[in-house]
């Protein structure tokens, strides 16, 4: 359908020029500005297979921009560049054949699930939860450890930053949180299908926006603390577990009411959902951004403990920091001023801040120093 009448925001802003095409997208922005109704051209409603082409057509374009946009984050300068410890691991990681496997078969799931979604949410289509279980599942290779995983992880996190390579992400991170907790393998497929689904509403949200890299508007911020009503309302209806549903919506509330978009209290939040908010925030801090690189995974539990327990659910973010920390356990690691290490003793009161030992045999309690770890090496 064709909008003959510009469509304003109750401000008088417009929203959309007449002359638009209307899609899933622009309805859903209508709503989230709370416009009922618009003006439309009856000659303009095409039919099913039109509607399909016209589709086809602007994914191709969008599908077509999308090196263009890798080509650039890569790119991009970190105003805080990784130490070069860190760049040595890491290139010792991506050299070596599990992660280019890993990644290529990455890459393969993260555009399944675009064109599951997108498909979806865009053109209508019905999501094939098997299909999406089964691919995300395929990345788990037999005898791999939760270290080697999240090394793959932390690797390829920097070259590709989209809404659908964070959800896969999450997915993993809340399975391997689920099965520290010992959850049944029934509930790990669940929560693997809430991590795809997390980040569902943010398709909804003008890519402009989404992606832009000076300050938000007040509106357009509104706009982005919209996206886990708007991905609740896109599957609100669909027959799955709704603990997924419950998921997608309340992923950013927070434990002591200060999340959003409802500012719920704890009692009202699902497992589920704690899962996916620890793991959506782990996997944020450890991305490379353009104004810092990515946090170490030391680095990610001190911001956790310095946030506090009581935003998450207590059980599960300690029982998440205390395996993290423990998978470095003997580790070796740099420290901020530069020198060498080895991880010897977890501190249970400040897990960021171990016992480690110098080259030189000495030791230094970090929970009684200045110093914190900087990189694993
Ligand atoms: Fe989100």
């Amino acid at each position: 359908m064709v909008i003959t009448e510009p469509v304003n925001t109750k401000r008088g802003q417009e929203l959309i020029p007449a002359g638009t095409t209307l899609t899933k997208q622009l309805i859903s922005r209508m709503e989230f500005y709370g416009i009922s109704s618009a003006c439309i051209d009856e000659t303009s409603i095409l039919t099913e297979e039109e509607v399909q082409l016209a589709l086809r057509a602007a994914m191709e374009q969008k599908l077509a921009q999308l090196p263009q946009e890798v080509a650039e984050e890569e790119n991009a300068e970190p105003q805080n560049p990784i130490p070069q410890s860190e760049v040595a691991y890491s290139q010792k990681v991506k050299r070596s054949k599990s992660f280019q496997e890993y990644s290529l078969n990455s890459t393969l799931v993260t555009k399944t699930l675009q064109d599951q979604l997108e498909g979806f949410v865009l053109h209508q289509k019905p999501l094939d939860f098997d299909l999406l279980l089964n691919s995300a599942m395929s990345l788990i290779t037999p005898g791999q450890t939760v270290i080697q995983y999240f090394d793959m992880l932390h690797n390829l996190r920097s070259s590709d930053d989209s809404v659908y390579s964070h959800s896969l992400n999450v997915a993993m991170i809340s399975r391997i949180l689920g099965k520290w907790l010992k959850w049944s393998s029934s509930d790990l497929d669940s929560l693997v299908l809430a991590g795809l689904l997390h980040d569902i509403g943010k398709i909804t949200i003008p890519s402009e926006i989404l992606n832009k890299e000076g300050k938000l508007t007040d509106e357009e911020f509104e706009m982005i603390r919209w996206h886990p009503r708007a991905g609740y309302d896109l599957i609100r209806d669909l027959k799955i577990d709704s603990r997924i549903k419950k998921a997608t919506l309340q992923h950013h509330e927070r434990c002591d009411g200060s999340g959003y978009p409802m500012k719920a209290d704890e009692i009202m939040l699902d497992d589920f959902s704690m899962i996916v908010a620890i793991a959506d925030v782990y996997d944020a801090m450890t991305a490379a951004r353009k104004y810092r690189a990515p946090l170490c995974p030391f680095q990610v539990i001190r911001e956790f403990e310095r946030d506090g327990y009581h935003k998450y659910r207590t059980e599960y973010l300690l029982t998440f920091l205390r395996q993290i920390a423990s998978t470095y356990q003997n580790n070796r690691v740099i420290l901020n001023d530069g020198q060498a290490a080895k991880i010897i003793l977890l501190n249970q009161n400040s897990l960021s801040e171990p016992l480690v030992q110098l080259d030189d045999g000495s030791c230094i309690d970090l929970a009684t120093s200045p110093l914190y770890i900087q990189s694993i090496v």
